[in-house]
């Protein structure tokens, strides 16, 4: 009997965090334009023009997405040793726009990303912490 309460309760969870999920917003067009120009000139080379990863990973369906701070991390930072330069030169915008983009293309749908929590990442690595993941 216990076991079967239990079992109730993780499917009711299960059912409200597919409501979540169901209630994320479409960033703004302009946002997602913005983003794919970014991620074009910048990640394409090494991720692909549809996610489906070469060189880098795989983008399309990748579980890190699920993370706004720790895309934005990979972003600045990257991963040298790994192959992955970083791209902190960027804009906050435009790292905010290719965030979001990644996050909201092919099978990802993650909603928007914005500059204030680039430049917040940015400043805690700059501090010496990390992104925040
Ligand atoms: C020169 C090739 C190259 C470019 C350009 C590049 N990446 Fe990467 N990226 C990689 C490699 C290689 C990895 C795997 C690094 C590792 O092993 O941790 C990676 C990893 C990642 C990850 C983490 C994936 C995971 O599963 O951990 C993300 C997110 C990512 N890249 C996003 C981007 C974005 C966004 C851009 C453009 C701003 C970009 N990358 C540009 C090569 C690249």
């Amino acid at each position: 009997m216990r076991k079967a309460v239990l079992f109730g309760g993780a499917a009711a969870i299960t059912v409200l965090a597919g409501a979540a999920l169901a209630q994320v917003v479409a960033p703004p067009a302009e946002v997602m334009t913005a983003g794919q120009d970014g991620y074009t000139r910048n990640c394409q080379v090494c991720h692909g023009a549809n996610g489906e990863g070469g060189i880098g990973f795989r983008l399309d369906g990748n579980p890190i997405m699920q993370s706004s701070a720790g895309v934005v991390e990979m972003i600045l930072e990257g991963n040298l040793n790994h192959g992955m330069p970083p791209f902190g030169t960027l804009s906050d915008e435009v790292i905010a726009a290719i965030a979001t983009y990644v996050r909201n293309s092919w099978a990802n749908s993650y909603g928007l990303v914005e500059p204030p929590l680039v430049a917040q990442i940015r400043a805690n690595i700059a501090a010496g912490g990390g992104g925040g993941e």
